[in-house]
């Protein structure tokens, strides 16, 4: 990528336009975040419903202190060890944040990518709002390729190739005592937990999705979904048909006498969160009618922290959540 379609793309955002722009996660649709159009264009282009706040994506400090009216002393001990990084966080927001990106909340989300591209574009644009740049419902985009399947190979990405990480940043409210985790990412609650000193509630997520009230209301919305239905091994719905894509990750785990593709990660979590959702866009493209994924062991979960994250994408893919 040179730093010639870094200025043409940035005129692009200076002109109200979005333009998606890779990230260590995923891609985000960037619009201006000082322009009210070019942040009601980002709802309309995704399809999103209005009631569904948007990160502001940052490339230095200073930025946030247009968002945050304050910066609690934890929120600054995780932006010093974890910025750039896979971490979203929640602050009170500053009045004349646009109502449009905090869905009339009193709290904004604010995040520092940790990608080159990323931080030099919104170095020339200035903060950006991005929801990933997928249609509202599809698995969000880990290669430039599935934004352009969204959005048309005619869309504006700044292409950085694969991400890294493959699922959504951590999203953590620093504006309530105790904090809590709405979203678990690769930035895990054990870390947060260390660096801030406070203790956070394990069962955040499961309590906010299932009481209703939508505290962090992307988690109400069914998400990361492929055409093909997507089940634990394990699942009463699971199906004996060659049209089957299995991903497994143990080292023990079958795979001699099932019909269809079998892909085994091999305890390489890291991976399978990597691929997952390039793995869900490929089963749709070549006619899956199923994908099966091998239960995690709950005894893995304290040692491979990213287990939290892959377990909550999946339970939303299969619709359990
Ligand atoms: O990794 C990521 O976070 C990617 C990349 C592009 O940065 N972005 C992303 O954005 O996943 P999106 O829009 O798909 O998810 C944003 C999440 C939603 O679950 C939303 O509800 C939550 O953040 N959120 C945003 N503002 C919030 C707020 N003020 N309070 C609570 N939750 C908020
Ligand atoms: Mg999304």
């Amino acid at each position: 990528m040179n730093k010639t379609q870094i200025t043409e793309f940035a005129e692009l955002i200076k002109k109200g336009k979005l333009v998606a722009f890779p990230t260590e996660t995923v891609y985000g649709l960037g619009a201006d975040a000082w322009s009210a159009s070019a942040v009601r264009k980002v709802f309309k282009t995704k399809g999103r419903p209005a009631d569904n706040p948007l990160i502001v994506h940052v490339s230095d400090e200073k930025m946030v202190n247009e968002f945050a009216q304050d910066i609690p002393e934890a929120a600054q001990k995780l932006m010093d060890q974890l910025w750039p990084g896979p971490l979203t966080l929640i602050f009170k927001k500053k009045p004349d944040v646009l109502d449009a990106i905090t869905s009339g909340l009193d709290t904004v989300a604010v995040r520092m990518p940790d990608h080159k591209l990323a931080l030099d574009f919104i170095e020339e644009t200035g903060p950006l709002v991005a929801p990933s740049a997928n249609r509202s419902g599809h698995p969000s985009p880990t290669r430039p390729e599935h934004v352009w399947a969204d959005f048309g190979k005619d869309f504006p990405v700044l292409d950085g190739g694969p991400c890294t990480i493959g699922l959504e940043s951590t999203v953590v409210d620093v504006s309530i005592d105790p904090l809590k985790i709405y979203r678990p990412g690769f930035i895990s609650r054990r870390q947060i937990a260390r660096i801030t000193g406070h203790k956070i509630g394990v069962q955040a997520m499961a309590i906010e999705q299932k009481s209703g009230a939508a505290k962090s209301p992307g988690q109400k919305y069914s998400h990361y979904t492929p055409s093909a239905a997507v089940n634990w091994l394990t699942s009463s719905q699971v199906k004996d048909t060659e049209q089957t894509l299995y991903l497994f990750h143990s080292n023990s785990a079958p795979a001699d006498d099932l019909q269809g593709k079998v892909i085994n990660y091999k305890e390489d979590y890291n991976q399978l969160a990597r691929e997952l959702y390039d793995r869900f866009r490929q089963a749709d493209i070549e006619g899956y009618i199923q994908v099966i994924i091998e239960p995690f062991d709950k005894v893995s979960f304290k040692d491979n922290e990213i287990l939290d994250a892959l377990h909550n994408r999946i339970t939303k893919a299969i619709g359990e959540e």
